[in-house]
Parts: structure tokens; C-alpha cells; sequence
């Protein structure tokens, strides 16, 4: 019996493991019909109930509708239509929206730093201006202190920025230094940290050229390379989803991950493949079971020939981008399939038992039947 058992589990725990990838995921594609939005950094707000995004091309922040409609949501004269805006996150509890803006042109009187803006009255709150060397790209919020953590995809170092708008350094580790390069695309392999989020007490920080998962604690501002058996190759943007999966988006690839320790380790749920074309670079959620990827065709914008925002509004920027909606499992944790082979296991066992006990008293009523 119990080698019979043995094999049942054995059969549902590979019917288990193999239905997370069994088919493959739904994916659409929703248009944004609107010239030179190169998106490459998106958050949803549900008090908004639409998508927030920088545009590489145009400098200000957009408003984007779940089907797809765009309009400038806020535009600042200090560094519209002058530098890019990347990353962008809302601060929810203090409703406010910030954008990291990156002078990624050197247009002259552009410049690197954050913008603070009031959600609901669109004030600006503050302009925080950085180094000339620096290279921010993403921004998270911690909802307690209300202070902005932005990595420098060029020097490997994470900033902080106070609720008025002081910026400072963070933190530069040597271990953000030391990890081998993996990626491939000159792009991603000059891209050190990118992608960051805010989880409990800490950070998590991705770094795309060594494809590395970080966890930085807020306290002592340690460094902590999450324990993982993949590489998330060139990865860029990232994002919690409300259950603690973390999702992580490459041009290549969308993987889902999940750790069961506080991100000491993590291990890969997911993999979606994506079409390198889109130059996706940004995540986020509306609703758990879809990641929300942006296109930012960024790869376009440094190809154009009169590049940066001069010659705007010009018919030589691309005129459509996109988001792609990617259908996604849920915590294997919670995953019904468990609970079904759990009782699957237990009316195996349990019936076996009723079957010895038939067979026992079968028995002892043919022996006594004999005597
Ligand atoms: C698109 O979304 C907006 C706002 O959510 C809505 O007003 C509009 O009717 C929608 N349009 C279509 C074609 O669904
Ligand atoms: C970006 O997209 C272009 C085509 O649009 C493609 O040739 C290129 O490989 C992509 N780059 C990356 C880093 O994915």
C-alpha cells in the first residue's frame, strides 16, 4: 500500500509542478497612439484609476487609461520638452507622484534629478537637482517616512530624498562592484542597478548588467545579495505584487518571483518570454493577475537622426507605442491544485485503510466460520 501511495504522490507532484507553465499565458496588446511617449517607466493609482508615465522623448508625466487613451498629466517647464522623465511612483499615502528626470540627451540646459508633484492640485512640492555624473533611473517611496530612494544606473549608487526635496547618497556598497557581468546588449552591460522597490524595512534592488536581486535594509543600510539559482539577465524594471511576488521585466523576458525568507533568497515562478522589439523596460499592476508591461522602443529614440527633443513635434518620432497585458499564476503557496492532491492523497490513504479493514474482518469472519 504504501509503495502504492508513494506512486500516487509522486504522479500529482508532477502534475503539479508542470501546471504553472502547462499553457501558455494570455497576453494582449494595448495601443497608445501618441507620437514620441517612448514610456520607459509606468505606475498604476488606483485613486486615479489610470497608468502614470515619463516619456524619454517629451519630459513630462502622462495619464494613460486602462484602454489605452493618453494625455499629458503634468508638464513642468523647468525640464519638459528639455530632458526625459524615467522612473515614476506614487506615493499614495501622501498623494503625491514622483518622476526621476535624467538628462539623458546632454541637451544644455537639461539636468539630472527628482520632481515632486501634489496628486490631486498637480503642485509642484519640490525639484531636487543631482550631480552632473549622476545617472538616476528608478524610484520608489517608503509609505512610513515618506523619503525617496533613486538608483544611478552609472555609478552604482542608491540616493535618498527627504519628503522637502534634500537629496543625499544612500548607499554605495562594493559588493554592487563586484558581481559578474552577464548581460550581453552594450545597453544592459553599462546599466548597473535599475529597477527598485520598497518591501517591509527594505529595498530590493535590481542590477541589470549582472542580472543580481539586492536587498538593502533601511536601518544599517546593508547589502544583501538575494540567494537565487537564476540570473535575471538585463533586467530593468520591477514590482511588488500585493501577495509579495516580485516581478521583474527584461527586454527578453518577464519572470515572476517569489521568496519565502524576507528576500534572503528567492527563486523563479515564472518565466514569460517577451518580444524583444517592444524594448520593454517598465512593470506595474492594476490587477494581480496581470503584469502591465510599458514598450519603450527605446533603442528607436537614440537612432533618430535629429536626436533629443529638438524638432518636436516632428513626424520622425514613432507614432504608436504600447502596453502589453501578460496573465499571471498565482503563489504556488496558495495554489488550489495543493489542496486538491492533499485530499486526493488522504481519500487515497483513507481508502486503503477502509480496504485492509474489509479485508481483515473478511477474513476473521471466515476463520471463525471455520472453527
Ligand atoms: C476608455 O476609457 C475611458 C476612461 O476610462 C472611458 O471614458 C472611455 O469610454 C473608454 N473608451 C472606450 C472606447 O472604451
Ligand atoms: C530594441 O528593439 C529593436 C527593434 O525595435 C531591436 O533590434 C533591439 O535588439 C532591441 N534592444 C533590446 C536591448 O532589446
Amino acid at each position: 500500500m504504501s509503495l502504492f501511495v508513494l506512486i500516487c504522490m509522486q504522479i500529482l507532484f508532477l502534475s503539479g509542478a508542470g501546471h504553472a507553465n502547462s499553457k501558455p499565458p494570455e497576453s494582449r496588446i494595448i495601443p497608445l497612439h501618441y507620437p514620441a511617449l517612448y514610456p520607459e517607466s509606468i505606475a498604476w493609482d488606483d485613486g486615479l484609476g489610470c497608468f502614470i508615465s515619463g516619456s524619454m522623448a517629451l519630459g513630462s508625466l502622462f495619464s494613460i487609461t486602462e484602454n489605452g487613451t493618453v494625455e499629458e498629466f503634468i508638464q513642468d517647464i523647468d525640464y519638459s520638452r528639455i530632458t526625459a522623465t524615467l522612473g515614476v511612483t506614487i506615493d499614495s499615502h501622501r498623494q503625491r507622484i514622483l518622476t526621476v528626470i535624467n538628462n539623458v540627451f546632454d541637451n544644455p540646459s537639461g539636468f539630472h534629478g527628482v520632481a515632486c508633484y501634489d496628486l490631486n492640485s498637480k503642485a509642484r512640492l519640490f525639484l531636487a537637482k543631482f550631480d552632473k555624473q549622476a545617472w538616476p533611473n528608478d524610484i520608489t517611496v517608503d509609505r512610513i517616512s515618506g523619503f525617496a530612494f533613486v538608483t544611478d544606473s552609472a555609478n552604482d549608487v542608491i540616493y535618498k530624498v527627504s519628503q522637502s526635496g534634500e537629496a543625499s547618497e544612500f548607499v554605495k556598497d562594493p559588493l554592487f562592484k563586484s558581481q559578474s557581468i552577464v548581460a550581453v546588449d552594450p545597453a544592459a552591460v553599462r546599466s548597473g542597478l535599475n529597477g527598485i522597490t520598497f518591501a517591509e524595512d527594505y529595498l530590493l534592488v535590481i542590477q541589470s548588467n549582472s542580472g543580481k536581486l539586492f536587498k538593502v535594509t533601511l536601518h544599517d543600510h546593508h547589502v544583501h545579495v538575494v540567494d537565487m539559482d537564476e540570473c535575471l539577465v538585463a533586467a530593468d524594471g520591477i514590482s511588488m505584487r500585493k501577495d509579495g511576488l516580485l516581478i521583474v521585466v527584461s527586454t527578453d523576458m518577464l519572470w515572476l518571483v517569489k521568496s519565502r525568507d524576507h528576500w534572503d533568497s528567492a527563486f523563479v515562478v515564472q518565466e514569460v518570454p517577451l518580444d524583444r522589439s517592444f524594448n520593454a523596460t517598465s512593470v506595474t499592476f492594476r490587477d494581480p493577475k496581470y503584469a502591465i508591461i510599458a514598450h519603450a522602443y527605446f533603442q528607436d529614440i537614440f537612432t533618430i537622426p535629429n536626436k533629443g527633443m529638438d524638432g518636436l513635434p516632428g513626424g520622425q518620432f514613432r507614432p504608436v507605442f504600447s502596453l502589453q497585458e501578460v496573465q499571471l499564476v498565482g503563489d504556488p503557496d496558495n495554489d488550489p491544485i495543493w489542496l486538491i492532491m492533499i485530499g486526493v492523497i488522504f481519500l487515497v490513504i483513507f481508502g486503503a485503510y477502509k480496504l485492509q479493514m474489509w479485508w481483515f474482518f473478511k477474513k476473521y469472519n471466515q476463520l471463525k466460520k471455520d472453527y
